[in-house]
């Protein structure tokens, strides 16, 4: 069974979009637990436009509840993580302008950032995950940095399959990645833009352990209920 990781930014972004309490990420996050999800994740902002420190603390206080959450590399975002202690940590890109996060991480770059943020975290015992473009060079990088796992960005994929285009190049590149990881000692998980079609068909692959979808499940919750679609995913990933 592969792990269902429920990213619940989005309850919070329609609670601030009233600026009052409801919804309520915590409750969200307590609700998806007793649902069967196998983590919550969340992304703490720079600009703190869905999830607030408050909600973090908060989330993460709840008892055998794992949670997965996504930063960026700046200073200041790192400080409070370590103060937060969430179980995992992700550590993705981030540009003000975007609406989403809209590709993996520019390892190269970031790359003495990125290692010594990584050390730190493991410092504490919390797994970190770097957000990847599906490249058998971020990769290897990856490895070299210390990362204990990989997420490999799914977003063009999710798109290709949304758009009907041919997926058989992306989809390659995402298993080559998928099994390099694995051989090098890399968890990998997937994750962004995903739906049932394109879960059902990268859930195939045996090398991605852990899957965290937001958007699509909390959107199709507006009609179905998130009991239910959350049930429909965790059967896909059986
Ligand atoms: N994984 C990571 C690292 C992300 O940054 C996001 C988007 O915040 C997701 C998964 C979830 O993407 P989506 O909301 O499109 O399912």
């Amino acid at each position: 069974m592969k792990r269902l990781g429920l990213n619940i930014d989005h309850i919070a972004t329609l609670r601030n979009a009233r600026g009052e309490f409801h919804p309520d990420p915590f409750y969200a996050a307590n609700f998806a637990h007793k649902q069967g999800v196998d983590s919550i994740t969340i992304h703490l902002r720079e600009d703190r436009r869905h999830i607030k420190d408050l909600d973090a603390k908060k989330i993460c206080s709840i008892k055998n509840l794992l949670v997965n959450l996504e930063i960026s590399i700046k200073d200041e975002i790192v400080k409070n993580a370590l103060k937060i202690k969430p179980n995992f940590i992700c550590i993705v890109p981030e540009n003000r302008k975007e609406v989403t996060t809209e590709g993996g991480l520019n390892l190269h770059r970031n790359k003495n950032k990125i290692k010594s943020i990584i050390k730190l975290f493991k410092e504490k015992n919390i797994r970190t995950s770097l957000f990847v473009n599906p490249s058998l060079k971020d990769i290897l990088i990856s490895k070299n940095l210390g990362a204990n796992c990989v997420e490999i960005h799914t977003g063009r994929f999710s798109n290709l399959i949304k758009s009907k285009k041919k997926v058989e190049n992306e989809l390659f590149r995402i298993k080559q990645c998928s099994k390099l990881a694995e051989k090098i000692g890399l968890e990998v998980h997937a994750g962004h833009g995903l739906d049932y079609q394109s879960t059902k068909i990268l859930s195939k692959i045996d090398e991605i352990k852990e899957f965290n979808i937001g958007h699509f499940i909390i959107g199709e919750s507006i009609f179905h209920g998130l009991n239910k679609v959350i049930k429909n995913f965790k059967k896909i990933l059986r």
